[in-house]
């Protein structure tokens, strides 16, 4: 028997949404695709009630036209119909995001709503989706004008939570008199529900490889973030970020913590939370011992792509911003003492993948000795693959070595499947107030206590030189192999 997720689809009635800084590129890239994408496969139940709220004077139908290139056609067909029907569950309310005015209007609007339904206990998820220098604001006038104070409320946020340590806790400290933790869901939305549980799955249903995961059979674990364009036309935000922050600290962290923690023990959100905790406390901070290459990419080979410091939106022509950087580093415990775990991650590459390799070592003696070892590898995007590679002998008369691929791409193997992507599975866990896709503050601490005095180093007066690397490459010279 195949076991599917029939995890029966349970609604909570007259939900409101309001989606703060709804006339944003977040939201129309990724918020209501989602939601379109969640209602057409009737994931989203249709008594739920959307209202957005931002200061710019736009329309629903405005918003409708702007989402619509990023929606993914439904399973079923007919979007066209299903497009109209799920917008007039939209509204839209201007306000500003200081002053109480605008939230008491909105207010206004969700108790007009819940009561012409008859609701005894709302039910009010808020969406931030507003840069976060205004993240408190929004969250104290919500709780001072429109927090359900007899039912439900559930507070969205989206990264990033702080810059450094420090940033982060402060951040901490401002909703914690606002808002319970099992209130917030803080969003890290490059793993989905369905890439969390394919790892898990894959490490934990497979005892075989359960049983090799770890320091005898393991030769190094290699996390590897390619991205095929640099910073173009976002130098601004990049330029205060660099790869690290963008994407090390936060996804390819989360990526290895989930690779490489214990079982958890059990399927409760809050054990797989524990069991990373557990495994980030077995890392020491990382510093300038753990970098191997650092990088910002130039002109490409043809001359045709910008280097970083040519992108009109980089003011700082001196930058030493990193746009690729490459690190090594342990983890002390019984499983993994001794194995490097490489990570690395670049833009301005010449692919687009997103990838865990799991490389196991080479047999030194034997009938097959000094084969190629195997790998085990998964693929997070920009297609969701697992495969292994696995010695076998080559066809005909020679005793020949042949290492082939065995291979489960997801969309081959489930080519009828509705696969909800990142922010359906977050959004849909958020309404049914499952949070273990969510990021916890200890874990957020913990990242940031790792990650906070290699940012110092990077951006500080001994800063390294950044090797320059052709747009289009595979970066640095100097990578690990
Ligand atoms: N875009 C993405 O792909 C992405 C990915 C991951 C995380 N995020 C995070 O998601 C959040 C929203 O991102 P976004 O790209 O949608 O941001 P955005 O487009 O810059 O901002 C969203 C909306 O917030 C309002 N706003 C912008 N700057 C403001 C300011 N200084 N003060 C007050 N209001 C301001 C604007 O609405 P009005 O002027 O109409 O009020 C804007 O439409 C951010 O926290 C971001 O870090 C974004
Ligand atoms: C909003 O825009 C419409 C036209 O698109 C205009 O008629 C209306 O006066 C504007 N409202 C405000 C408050 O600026
Ligand atoms: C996985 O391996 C560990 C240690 O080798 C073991 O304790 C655990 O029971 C195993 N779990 C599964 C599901 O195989
Ligand atoms: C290599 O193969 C030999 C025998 O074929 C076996 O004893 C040994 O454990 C293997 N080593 C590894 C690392 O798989």
């Amino acid at each position: 028997m195949t076991q599917t997720n029939s995890e029966p689809v349970k609604f909570e009635k007259d939900t409101v949404l309001v989606i703060f800084g709804a006339s944003g590129d977040l939201a129309k890239k990724e918020t209501f695709p989602a939601l379109f994408g969640l209602y057409s496969e009737g994931c989203l139940d249709p008594s739920t009630k959307i209202i957005c709220y931002a200061r710019s004077n736009v329309t629903v139908e405005q918003l409708k036209k702007s989402c619509l290139p990023y929606c993914r056609k439904s399973t079923t067909g007919n979007d066209e119909v299903k497009m109209k029907k799920f917008f007039n569950m939209v509204s839209y309310i201007q306000g500003q995001y200081d002053t109480d005015d605008g939230y008491i209007r909105l207010n206004d609007a969700i108790e007009d709503f819940e009561h012409e339904r008859g609701v005894q206990e709302p039910h009010r998820v808020f969406y931030l989706a507003v840069p976060p220098s205004i993240f408190l604001t929004v969250a104290s006038q919500v709780k001072k004008n429109v927090y359900a104070y007899n039912g439900i409320t559930r507070v969205i946020v989206e990264k990033p939570f702080g810059d450094d340590l420090e940033s982060s806790r402060e951040l901490q400290k401002g909703f914690k008199p606002l808002f319970r933790a099992e209130e917030i869901y803080k969003i890290d939305h490059f793993l989905g529900k369905d890439d969390v549980r394919r790892l898990l799955t894959a490490r934990f249903a497979n005892p075989f490889l359960n049983q090799s995961w770890n320091k005898e059979n393991i030769e190094s674990v290699q996390v590897w973030f390619k991205e095929p364009f640099g910073a173009e036309g976002r130098g601004g935000f990049f330029d205060s970020t660099g790869i690290i922050r963008d994407v090390m600290q936060n996804h390819l962290l989360q990526i290895l913590t989930l690779a490489t923690m214990e079982e958890p023990v059990s399927n409760d959100a809050d054990a797989i939370r524990d069991a990373k905790v557990e495994l980030l406390k077995c890392m020491e901070p990382l510093g300038p011992k753990n970098v191997v290459a650092v990088g910002q990419y130039g002109k490409s080979v043809d001359g045709k792509k910008p280097s970083y410091l040519d992108d009109d939106t980089v003011l700082n022509k001196e930058s030493k911003c990193l746009t690729f950087t490459e690190l090594t580093f342990a983890i002390h415990n019984d499983r993994w003492e001794g194995v490097p775990i490489i990570m690395r991650a670049g833009k301005g590459l010449d692919e687009d993948r997103v990838e865990i390799r799991i490389q196991y070592k080479k047999n030194t003696s034997g009938m097959f000795e000094g084969c190629t070892p195997n790998q085990f590898v998964i693929h997070f995007h920009p297609e969701p693959t697992i495969f292994m590679t696995f010695n076998t002998k080559a066809p005909g008369f020679a005793d020949k070595l042949h290492q082939i691929k065995l291979d489960m791409t997801y969309d081959q193997q489930y080519k009828k499947e509705w696969v909800p992507e990142a922010y359906e599975c977050l959004i849909y866990d958020a309404f049914q107030g499952k949070y273990a896709n969510y990021v916890r503050d200890d874990e957020l601490d913990v990242s940031w206590s790792l990650f906070t005095p290699l940012l110092k180093y990077v951006e500080g007066p001994n800063a390294p030189q950044p090797e320059i690397y052709p747009y289009g490459s595979t970066g640095p010279k100097g990578i690990l192999e």
